[in-house]
């Protein structure tokens, strides 16, 4: 099989999570420390009862500080690109929101708009200033509270955010980032600074409030790297390391790797209409059934390899019993595949329809959330 690559750009072949979590040091996600979290929250979020956040950095200190009355704050971002925002997108955002529900906690979103001008040839500032305002209505479509909330724009932000930069860039070499991100000599300058940027919001409240304060960071396992190499530099600058839990990736609609926005056919866009979504999962949502229905009855289809019941786990079905349900009749051949698909169909036009109606009232919505300096 082909060997598996994860960095924040590029996500290729099966990914091995337990690989991961040795190569990049993170610690799986327990069960002890998932009775922890109960122990706060009252009930366990499903996308944490079924390891879609699966490995973390530093939880149990988090919880040892929230226990004695620190509070922590939680950061994660979109760098808009020509796509836009995908339904695996949502699975980071969609936990961080019910986290600042469940802990009460402020949120920092960072829209890296210089992020994808950067390190892409095909996008200009102006498209990404744009698409940054669209990406925007998604985050707020999901529910988190504006008087917590608060957008980071790069560009617009700039100014109370260079001299941070500044600070972690000047305690990172080059020898590291290109070993971390296996930059080579064609790399911009801009993609070398870039990961300094990521790193400030960690630290921007614990600046602004003049205090320390702890930071939780809910991403993709994709992102990881540029916090193994910022969190070092924190302690050295005086404030905590940031917290982070990583999710594994929904899979993109055709075999082996994650949803992308670069390619159209492999992801389903929060703007996408009903029809647009029946047409992508009958045509390209890889199937784990089998060639003929005569034979998916006789010997049943696989969920685990179905990207239709991935959807529906990871995302859509938040019922477990349903869940199962699903799950059982479709490995025993009672479910075919055109049945699963058209259930995922159905819940997927369900949650759009909701979303798209909150996203259009949250233009109205948009500069309550922007970022105001005092
Ligand atoms: N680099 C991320 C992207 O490509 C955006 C981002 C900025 C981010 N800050 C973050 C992601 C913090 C996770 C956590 O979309």
């Amino acid at each position: 099989m082909e060997k598996f690559k994860v960095t924040p750009w590029d996500v290729k072949g099966a990914v091995d999570y337990s690989k991961l979590i040795k190569e990049f040091g993170t610690e799986p996600i327990n069960d002890a420390l998932l009775s922890r979290i109960k122990k706060h929250t009252k009930e366990l979020h499903f996308m944490l009862r079924r390891k879609i956040f699966f490995c973390h950095r530093d939880m149990s200190w988090l919880l040892d500080e929230h226990e004695k009355g620190n509070k922590f704050f939680l950061y994660t971002g979109r760098a808009s690109s020509k796509g836009g925002v995908h339904l695996g997108h949502l699975i980071p955002w969609m936990f961080a929101q019910w986290m600042q529900e469940k802990f009460d906690a402020e949120m920092w979103f960072q829209f890296p708009d210089e992020e994808k001008f950067l390190f892409s040839k095909d996008i200009s500032l102006e498209e990404t200033e744009k698409s940054t305002l669209e990406d925007a209505l998604d985050v707020i479509a999901l529910g988190f509270d504006s008087k917590k909330t608060h957008f980071l724009i790069d560009t617009k932000h700039a100014g109370l955010m260079y001299k941070h930069a500044c600070r972690v860039a000047k305690k990172i070499t080059l020898s590291t980032v290109k070993a971390s991100f296996g930059f080579e000599n064609d790399a911009n300058i801009g993609m070398i600074f870039y990961t300094a940027m990521q790193a400030v919001p960690a630290i921007l409240p614990s600046v602004l409030k003049e205090k320390n304060i702890p930071c939780l960071i809910p991403l993709g396992v994709d992102q990881d790297t540029h916090f193994r190499v910022s969190r070092d530099v924190m302690p050295k600058l005086g404030y905590y390391k940031p917290a982070i839990i990583h999710n594994i990736f929904l899979p993109g609609l055709k075999e082996n790797g994650k949803m992308s926005a670069s390619d159209t056919n492999s992801a389903i866009f929060t703007t996408d209409s009903p029809k647009d979504v029946e047409s992508k999962i009958k045509k390209y949502a890889f199937s784990g059934g089998q060639a003929s229905v005569e034979e998916h009855k006789k010997k049943g289809g696989n969920p685990d390899a179905d990207v239709s019941y991935q959807y529906l786990r990871m995302l859509l079905e938040q019922d477990d019993k349903k869940l199962e349900k699903i799950y059982n009749d479709y490995k025993s051949g009672k479910m075919t595949t055109a049945e699963l698909k058209d259930i995922t169909i159905e819940k997927i036009n369900a949650f759009l329809k909701e979303h798209q109606k909150k996203r259009e009232q949250a233009r109205k919505q948009l500069d309550r959330f922007i970022y105001k300096e005092k």
